[in-house]
């Protein structure tokens, strides 16, 4: 996980400082407020020894109906070989069988290509929020899907 994370230059320029093992076990065991650790689901894909991608999942938020990404991260080496797409893919299978409607995520708003990426598989903009995060002013732009 770490070695996905300093791959990345989108988290490089809002965070500026390398991911550290502490700081990506408290990622790991982060949930909202009143959420329940039973809904938290954090994934690390390899291939062939090498770390390929992170997703990061809530199911039953912000409502028992609606599964909610947190992140998903492909390798800075991985990207556009149709990784994403197939780990949503996946999260789309997940969110059915499970009996639920709808995904949802938050995308900063200045992550003009992950927001690319989420229109491009067939999530719509619902809502912004704002939010402090490490100090930081950020928008949040909220993409929905129904499964
Ligand atoms: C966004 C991200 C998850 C996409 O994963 P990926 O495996 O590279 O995406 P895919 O190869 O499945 O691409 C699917 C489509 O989205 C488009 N796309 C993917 N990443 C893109 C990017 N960075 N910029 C522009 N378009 C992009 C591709 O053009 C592709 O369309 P195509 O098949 O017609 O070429 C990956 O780039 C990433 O980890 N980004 C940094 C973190 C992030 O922004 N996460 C999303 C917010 S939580």
């Amino acid at each position: 996980m770490v070695n996905i994370r300093n791959q990345s230059r989108f988290f490089h320029a809002h965070w500026g400082k390398k991911a550290t093992s502490s700081g990506i076990i408290e990622s790991i065991v982060a949930v909202p407020d009143g959420f329940s650790m039973e809904g938290k689901n954090f994934i690390a894909l390899w291939k062939d020894d090498n770390p390929v991608a992170v997703l990061d999942f809530l199911v039953g938020y912000p409502n028992p109906n609606c599964l909610w990404v947190g992140l998903l991260l492909v390798h800075g080496l991985q990207k556009g070989k149709s990784i994403g797409t197939e780990i949503v893919n996946a999260v789309i299978t997940t969110t059915k069988t499970a009996g639920m409607k709808d995904i949802t995520l938050g995308v900063i708003a200045t992550n003009t290509r992950g927001i690319d990426f989420w229109r491009k598989i067939g999530f719509v903009q619902t809502g912004v929020s704002n939010t402090t995060l490490r100090g930081e002013d950020l928008e949040i732009l909220i993409f929905k899907r129904t499964a």
